[in-house]
């Protein structure tokens, strides 16, 4: 099997899969989280040492197969020039012989940028003739994109045939295999995972994996409603996955089964809106008012979840605790990125995932106090 410090890249044109997928943090200005970016250095830099030329390939957001302006990729173009120090060419349609004839003529320490790759749904469908014709634009196939990497999509395992000896892992890529190896088969209990963020879709695979292997089960952030609905609570209007309660009552039955301690929000901020201007309250969990949402998890709650967190050897975190980029909803999850990082300055042994969760961190410029921090959600 290649790898990166195995092969040669000496004027070869390589397709390099990416995970520019960052989050825009601040509901009111167009700033963005850049660690995802920055993660990918090494691995560029990598190529441009050895005289490769680079065409860059990602997704930004869920757009659905259609073009957006706000997620194309041309607006995240001098941030990347930036961080790499190197002007980027952007190819507006990735599939135009305009493209084809630009990469044909890239020199060695050349970078392409494709636009965003789920503007076309062949994309996500894992199209084999759109993978096709990505492969053709490059000489051999780098993934570094750990955080698609349970995603059966073009650029990341269709392409990937099209390249039966010319392909490897990224460096990110195999250190998360490591790093998250290493937690999986050898962590040191008591064993917490605390899952928030607002999809249980992208929390099932890791809870359903982990149920076995972990102590403590913590649930906050909006996915923690469908929790509630499956228990049967009034949640308002709280966001609610209708088609994933039947989900949520498996999880919590397995983790009973598997004689893991469950632990859901006990009360929460209720807000009549979404936004700072809205009026606020507090909340028992189980009863949230007809016409309130909420948005953020409660004192009681945090002081809960901190006690768990710092009786914990080894803590697993992946999405946030409420809407923390509103400074009305950011409470749960600043309060818990802080007991995260003194408890780590304790002994316990942080992972963390997930490009929000990643840029609350770094808002709350607590990062470097993590153990190690997953580029994965
Ligand atoms: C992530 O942010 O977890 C990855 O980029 C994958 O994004 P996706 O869940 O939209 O496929």
């Amino acid at each position: 099997m290649n790898s990166l410090d195995t092969y040669s890249f000496e004027n070869k044109k390589v397709l390099l899969r990416v995970d520019f997928n960052i989050p825009i943090i601040s509901d009111e200005s167009d700033s963005v989280d850049d660690t995802r970016i920055r993660l990918s250095l090494p691995t560029i830099q990598k190529i441009l040492s050895e005289n490769g030329s680079i065409i860059l390939m990602t997704h930004w957001g869920r757009p659905k197969g259609k073009h957006s302006e706000s997620r194309s990729l041309k607006n995240l173009l001098p941030l990347i020039e930036k961080l790499i120090g190197r002007t980027v060419t952007f190819c507006e349609d990735p599939l135009s012989d305009e493209t084809f004839k630009l990469v044909q003529s890239l020199k060695p320490g050349q970078i392409v940028l494709l636009e965003n790759l789920r503007f076309y749904k062949e994309e996500f469908e894992g199209d084999e003739k759109f993978a096709e014709k990505l492969a053709k634009l490059g000489d051999c196939y780098v993934n570094n994109s750990f955080g698609t990497a349970h995603r059966n999509h073009a650029s990341t395992a269709t392409i990937a045939k099209f390249f039966p000896y010319d392909k490897m892992f990224g460096y990110v890529f195999e250190s998360e295999i490591k790093k998250l190896d290493k937690l999986t088969k050898s962590s040191e209990s008591p064993f917490t995972l605390l899952i928030g963020g607002d999809k249980v879709t992208t929390k099932i695979g890791i809870v359903e994996a982990l149920l076995p292997k972990i102590d403590n089960l913590l649930i906050g952030g909006g996915i923690a409603y469908t929790f509630a609905k499956a228990k049967g609570y009034n949640v308002g209007k709280s966001l609610v996955e209708e088609e994933y309660i039947n989900v949520a009552k498996r999880i919590l039955e397995t983790a009973e089964k598997f004689d893991v301690n469950i632990q859901l929000p006990v009360d929460c901020i209720i807000a009549d809106k979404n936004g700072n201007d809205a009026n606020i309250e507090h909340c028992e969990f189980s009863e949230i008012p007809d016409d309130w949402t909420a948005l953020d998890i409660g004192i009681k709650t945090v002081d809960l979840f901190a006690e768990i967190i710092e009786g914990s050897k080894t803590l697993l975190w992946d999405g946030p605790l409420g809407v923390y980029e509103m400074t009305h909803f950011s409470y749960g999850t600043l309060k818990l990125a802080l007991t995260v990082a003194r408890a780590t300055d304790k002994g316990l042994y942080s992972v963390v995932g997930g490009g929000d969760t990643i840029a609350a961190l770094n808002k709350y410029s607590v990062s470097h106090k993590i153990s190690y921090i997953s580029s994965a959600g």
